[in-house]
């Protein structure tokens, strides 16, 4: 009974069918081989073959939503209209319009830069502009695909409030644009940050809800003995210290957790509470091998093409690639 119902939360987020379903995504796109979160990533995502566009986003000063991961102007990304990569920390998209964003150009990391050197094989393209999330949208729709689906995040901190905008500004904005552009059925919203996930579910309940978590590092998100700022006041010391039981009293229906902190037998709790468990960001044909052994619905990568080959040889259905130019 658990497993069938597990099934079937996956099946409503994947939108495919039979028991080899898998959520397989482009994390920013695919960064590995092309520039994170611009256009000519998704195009080059779409026709590989992808169930999922991740993708992060950022509100402008004049209330535009742009897709970014950072919240200011990355200095390893953006360089300004004479061709210098900005000043860090660089100025946050709150502070700039839209007008002002699509002058600079994110088509090249740069070089010399430790996130040169992460992903060595990225291709540049030099021009090529931060894209607000209606201009993904257009994407998808030119290249026909019906069912591909966003994992969209608001990048949002509880600990940097004049960075962003608030909260409640940022869904209003982003459920007023995806009603506009009819895509509320083709998205999954995400965040570290449990505050907008809640306003969605109040707002949009139809709209499923990807609970992002990482246990380790510095400054982990969750905690299994208290409370954070990221979790919208939801504690798991409050549920026996189980982030999947704290996830579901949140709402949640998606758990995303970092990889490293993943378990067969914390995929397998999920799974209990028909959670849908989709792990972040899985680089390595091993990890994406063992990963899909311990059972995890899909996979974030920023290699969308090693994962197609990982999850093939794994017996999983592969998404229809659709051959799309930006
Ligand atoms: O989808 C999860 C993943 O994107 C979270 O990490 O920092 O790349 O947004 P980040
Ligand atoms: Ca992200």
């Amino acid at each position: 009974m658990k497993n069938s119902m597990r099934m079937i939360g996956a099946l409503a987020f994947l939108g495919a069918s039979g028991a080899q379903a898998f959520d397989l995504e482009a994390h920013r796109g695919g960064r590995a081989l092309w520039p994170e979160n611009t256009l000519p990533a998704f195009a080059n995502a779409l026709s590989l073959g992808v169930d999922t566009l991740e993708l992060d986003l950022a509100v402008t000063k004049d209330g535009a939503i742009v897709v970014s991961h950072d919240s200011r102007l990355n200095p390893d990304i953006a360089r300004d209209s004479n061709g210098a990569y900005v000043v860090p920390p660089g100025l946050p998209f709150v502070q700039l319009t839209l007008d002002d964003v699509k002058r600079y150009d994110v088509g090249q990391i740069r070089p010399g830069s430790k996130y040169a050197t992460t992903f060595s094989d990225q291709r540049a393209i030099p021009g090529a502009r931060i894209p607000t999330l209606a201009e993904v949208f257009a994407l998808v729709r030119k290249s026909g695909n019906t069912s591909v689906r966003l994992n969209i995040e608001t990048k949002i901190n509880p600990n940097a409030p004049a960075d962003t905008v608030s909260p409640e500004v940022f869904v209003a904005r982003l459920l007023t644009l995806l009603r506009e552009e009819a895509f509320v059925d083709r998205v999954v919203v995400q965040s570290f940050d449990w505050r907008t996930l809640q306003l969605v579910q109040k707002q949009a309940p139809q709209i499923p809800t990807v609970y992002l978590t990482q246990q380790q590092g510095a400054d982990p998100n969750v905690r299994v003995d208290g409370a954070t700022p990221w979790t919208a006041g939801f504690n798991p010391a409050d549920h026996g210290g189980s982030v999947p039981r704290t996830i579901k009293a949140a709402g949640g229906q998606i758990w995303s957790p970092l990889f490293y902190d993943v378990t067969a037998v914390a995929v397998a709790e999920a799974h209990g509470l028909a959670l849908t468990v989709v792990p972040w960001t899985v680089n390595t044909e091993e990890d994406m091998g063992r990963l899909i052994d311990m059972g995890v619905d899909g996979l974030i990568s920023d290699r969308p093409d090693l994962l197609r080959k990982v999850a093939q040889a794994k017996g999983k259905t592969l998404p229809a690639p659709a051959a799309v130019t930006p």
